[in-house]
């Protein structure tokens, strides 16, 4: 079965009304479309709890702090419906910009602490406006749960803030990160790498493996676990760090010194495009 496709926002309330009339469980997977198995799975687990699916495919330009990588970020709409419909997704919400933005906005979502470091620090306005955008959807879709990928644990945690300080009734759900068998993370930035920054792409992960065992073996020193690692990714000329910092996984907040479980995130450019990745540690109890 295809999935329906929806672009205006009244047609998705009227869909939406039809569902909790029935009282049907409404999933909800944001994204940004160039869909891949990461984002499978996260409608896989979807279909799996809800009575009734919906994915919205919205490239959302209030997020990028430039516009050349708005303009350049893949978009692949038919494929997109064609995985939708085959992980037996219900309905697609397909807006334009002049949809979601008739006019330009006076009110935005800013979740101050969790948006500053990381990804915040170097992709200015990137969480305000991912945080007011996911707001507008959840407003618009009414889901009781909505799933994230854990490849994007900024971006979670700035979400799970959101849905906290403003009493959203829904439900945040995490996906653990589909991984190439070379370790890649996928994501839809992975389109932009050439077959040599496609190779090189593996040793962000390896980096973060490094650093995990170093952290989960009894070693406290964030310092030290960022050298170890940043020197497994200077094995690869190619790669330029951006970030790599281990921070608290709830808040995000940098740690100099380990002592309970930590999120070490990595940022780094390949040629034009930019990857990120993460793992979650937790130090053996000695
Ligand atoms: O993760 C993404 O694809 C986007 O940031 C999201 C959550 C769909 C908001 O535009």
């Amino acid at each position: 079965m295809t999935a329906d496709v929806v672009t205006t926002i009244p047609e998705i309330r009227r869909r939406i009304e039809v569902c909790r009339r029935s009282g049907r469980r409404i999933g909800f997977v944001p994204t940004m479309g160039a869909l891949h198995a990461g984002h499978g799975a996260l409608i896989e687990r979807a279909v799996a709890d809800s009575d009734f699916v919906v994915v919205s495919i919205f490239v959302n330009p209030t997020q990028f702090d430039r516009k050349d990588d708005y303009e350049r970020y893949a978009r692949s709409f038919p494929e997109d419906v064609a995985l939708c419909s085959a992980m037996r997704a219900d309905l697609v919400f397909a807006p334009e910009a002049s949809e979601m933005y008739p006019a330009s906005l006076d009110t935005s979502v800013n979740v101050a602490r969790v948006s500053e470091g990381l990804c915040g620090q170097f992709r200015p306005g990137h969480f305000q406006g991912v945080a007011t955008v996911v707001a507008k959807l959840f407003h618009i879709v009414q889901p009781g749960r909505s799933y994230f990928g854990e490849k994007d644990a900024q971006q979670l945690a700035v979400i799970r803030r959101m849905v906290a300080d403003l009493n959203m009734p829904i439900e945040i759900i995490t996906v653990p990160t589909v991984r190439e068998p070379d370790g890649l993370a996928l994501s839809s930035r992975n389109r932009g790498l050439n077959p040599t920054e496609r190779a090189s792409a593996p040793a962000l992960y390896r980096s973060l493996l490094a650093a995990k065992h170093l952290v989960e073996n009894g070693c406290t020193d964030a310092g030290q676990i960022r050298q170890t690692a940043a020197s497994i990714l200077g094995e690869e000329s190619i790669v330029r760090l951006e970030y790599l910092e281990i921070v608290e996984p709830d808040d995000m907040t940098p740690l100099d010194r380990i002592t309970g479980p930590v999120r070490i995130a990595i940022a780094a450019w390949l040629g034009s495009t930019r990857l990120i990745d993460n793992v979650l540690c937790v130090p053996q109890v000695r």
